[in-house]
């Protein structure tokens, strides 16, 4: 007979993990940039079987995005991949746009992108904070598409509003912005559940991120309109989506994470003219 008691019992224990969880992400520096350093610092294996959470191994989430960018994003821009990590969808995107950058706050992650095998020659990687002020100018000449996955939901809320204008410098008149963060609903006790961890066991890419990095938060609907406001993103299309990540439990529930993707365009400030007739012109002045 069903007991109706233990669904609930089962789902306390999970908070039995708490003190481990938080002995474990005492070590994460709280400087960002540097922790996100040290941890690329620390990857000596991507790919099926390798050690970053969020590297499901395999083009199966790209394939996924792949209609709703090319839809939106126009195929004679290059395109930059902001916050790319070992450059996995850097490469993806390189069979599609005449260039493909991929740019990261980490140096290592930089260098580790551009060691990885199978770099095409229209691919290239560089350092920069793309928070900081003018971050968006003198990557491309022109304006170029713009591809994030899972960078907006690991950044504060003044961050995002940093990035948001850099994005939209980068953009100019003609680029598209294509979005893909994680949106999980619930509190870090239940996230960490949800991509394996138990009482007893942490998967080692998991485990990893929680010792190294700051805890993500969630980006969705609201937070896009938030940090990237209707009044100066035109939002062309938007839907849920399932952030794929290190398949090491082999329960695949556990390795998709509830996601948004959206595509957005900013709007030119009233009063600004196109500087030519492609409305090429990088986008100037605030938003
Ligand atoms: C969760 S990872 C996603 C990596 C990659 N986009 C992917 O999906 O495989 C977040 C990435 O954003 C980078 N990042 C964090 N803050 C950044 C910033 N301010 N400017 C540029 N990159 C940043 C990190 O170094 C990391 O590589």
């Amino acid at each position: 007979m069903p007991n109706p008691a233990k669904p609930e019992k089962t789902g306390w224990r999970k908070y039995l993990m708490l003190p481990r969880l938080i002995r474990l992400s005492r070590s994460a520096p709280k400087d960002r940039p540097l922790a996100w350093d040290r941890y690329w610092a620390g990857i000596t294996a991507t790919g099926p079987g390798g050690e970053v959470l969020w590297d499901a191994g395999s083009d199966h989430e790209f394939l996924g995005y792949r209609d709703l960018i090319l839809r939106h994003l126009d195929p004679a821009l290059p395109v930059v991949d902001v916050g790319c990590g070992h450059g996995s969808f850097t490469r993806a995107l390189a069979a599609h746009f005449p260039q493909a950058i991929g740019v990261d706050i980490s140096a290592h992650a930089a260098a580790l992108a551009a060691a990885e095998p199978g770099n095409p020659g229209n691919v290239s990687f560089e350092v920069r904070d793309m928070t900081a002020p003018g971050a968006g100018a003198g990557l491309v000449a022109g304006p170029a598409n713009v591809f994030v996955r899972g960078v907006l939901h690991v950044l504060s809320p003044a961050d995002q509003a940093a990035l948001a204008e850099n994005l939209r410098v980068l953009a100019g008149g003609r680029g598209t912005v294509f979005l893909a963060e994680t949106n999980f609903q619930g509190n870090p006790v239940e996230y960490v559940t949800h991509l394996g961890a138990t009482q007893r066991s942490i998967p080692a890419p998991l485990e990893r991120a929680i010792r190294g990095l700051p805890m993500p938060g969630h980006f969705g609907p609201k937070e896009r309109s938030r940090a990237l406001p209707p009044a100066s993103w035109e939002l062309l299309e938007e839907g849920a989506a399932a952030i794929e990540t290190n398949p090491v439990t082999g329960v695949e529930g556990q390795s998709r994470v509830p996601g948004y993707v959206a595509a957005l365009r900013p709007r030119r400030p009233s009063g600004e003219t196109p500087k030519h007739a492609g409305e090429d012109a990088p986008l100037t002045g605030s938003s």
